[in-house]
């Protein structure tokens, strides 16, 4: 007889204790019908649909002619205007937030207080404090948990380079980058909401590179220190529009990390050189195995090599693998990976990050917690870098 907290109710197949999902699809519902909703998560979720696991119940936007029209052409039953009417009247058990990230905070704990499920696109909110408000809203056992769209993290190749380094395959990993090396021109940072905390969020480092440092955390573990420096070279914009560090890891490692969006050739990196091995990731918006190179030190064994080479069948990352493991975890009631603490770790490094920057100081791990004026705000109200409001004197200027 079961002891768990649904005693009483008959074990599944699976030797598990019965779950809210159990026998039926999960009730999706996409907040936001722009470019990544339609492009990424419309698509996934519909996948899904075909296998018989997710029915999408209902869209949400602002622009009601965007989602009347979204809803008509992907054949979803329901076009909402406002995120608390859908909660209430479609009670979904799973929420897509595909939002302006300054609404992730107050859409997630809406979702989550009505008892949905929630995958909020990165960067998943503007500061910890808003990360812990929402860890805050979750449930304590079995859900609803909130996890942050990571799909660099998912797929074969991340998931295979994960084993061999968290299994010390090639040994110790020594020494890694990072670079998220991107280009965007004058007319991308001409749209108003841009370039600017209030709006954006953060630079390059919060926007773009957010997806290598958060597969590097996912693949390297707990960093512990952090130096860096960011810059405003091109743009005329509030935040950074290039960033560099260097970072330790609790395991010893030491990495570089750098995030542009200056660099007309265009490249995501991570490279990790193990004792036995480098193993290297190059791509852009995505990777598949084949965009992954494993380069073995001069006295290994071909056997070893062929194994470390062997990533399996091909599963790209993509917000389809992401969703798959999401849906695993709703069914088995248990917390999903990139949630929780777990979806903290590249928030963390990069609060870090601007901290050193702007205070040219080394950050360690743990080290801004409530108080700490990088905690609300990611530029921490450092001069020369935090808004300037032309209403107040700058001698009143004071720190978020
Ligand atoms: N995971 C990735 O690789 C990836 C790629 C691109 C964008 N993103 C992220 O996805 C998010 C959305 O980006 P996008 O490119 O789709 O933006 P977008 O501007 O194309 O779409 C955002 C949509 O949100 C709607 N919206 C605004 N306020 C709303 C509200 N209060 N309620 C409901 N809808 C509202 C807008 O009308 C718009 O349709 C951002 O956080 C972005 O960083 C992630």
């Amino acid at each position: 007889m079961s002891t768990s907290r649904t005693a009483g109710i008959p074990e599944t197949s699976a030797n598990r204790p019965a779950t809210a999902f159990d026998g039926r699809r999960i009730r999706a519902a996409l907040v936001g019908a722009g470019a990544i909703a339609r492009g990424s998560h419309y698509p996934a979720l519909a996948r899904l649909a075909e296998e018989g696991e997710t029915e999408i119940v209902a869209a949400v936007d602002i622009a009601e002619g965007a989602v009347r029209e979204f809803c008509a052409e992907a054949g979803i039953p329901h076009a909402y205007t406002d995120l608390d009417r859908m909660l209430e009247g479609q009670r979904p058990d799973l929420v897509a937030i595909c939002t302006p990230p300054t609404l992730h905070r107050e859409q997630t704990v809406a979702a989550l207080r009505a008892g949905a499920w929630v995958w909020c696109e990165k960067p998943p909110v503007p500061t910890l404090a808003d990360f812990d408000a929402v860890e805050a809203e979750e449930g304590t056992d079995g859900g609803p948990y909130a996890s942050i769209v990571f799909q660099h993290r998912f797929g074969s190749g991340a998931r295979h380079v994960r084993r061999l380094i968290a299994e010390e395959a090639m040994g110790r990993p020594l020494v890694a980058h990072c670079q998220t090396t991107w280009y965007r021109n004058a007319d991308y940072y001409a749209v108003p909401w841009r370039g600017r905390w209030a709006t954006e969020g953060g630079g390059p480092a919060m926007g773009h590179g957010i997806h290598q440092m958060d597969l590097l955390l996912d693949l390297l573990g707990p960093w512990s220190e952090v130096r860096a420096m960011a810059g405003r070279l091109v743009h005329d914009v509030e935040t950074e529009d290039v960033s560099t560090a260097l970072v330790r890891f609790a395991s010893g490692a030491m990495a570089t990390i750098v995030n542009s969006v200056l660099s007309p050739d265009e490249v995501s990196r991570i490279r990790i050189d193990c004792e036995r091995g480098t193993v290297e990731l190059t791509h852009l918006y995505g990777h598949s195995n084949d965009n992954w190179r494993i380069t073995p030190a001069p006295d290994v064994p071909d056997a070893d090599v062929a194994a470390w080479r062997d990533f399996g069948a091909d599963v790209p990352s993509s917000h389809l693998a992401q969703l798959r493991e999401l849906v695993a975890s709703m069914r088995a009631g248990e917390r999903p990976r990139s949630s929780g603490a777990d979806g903290r770790t590249s928030l963390e490094l990069i609060t870090a990050l601007y901290k050193s920057a702007f205070t040219d100081a080394t950050v360690r791990a743990g080290e801004i917690g409530p108080g700490d004026p990088y905690y609300a705000a990611l530029h921490g109200g450092a001069p020369g870098w935090a808004p300037v409001d032309p209403e107040v004197p700058l001698d009143q200027e004071v720190p978020a």
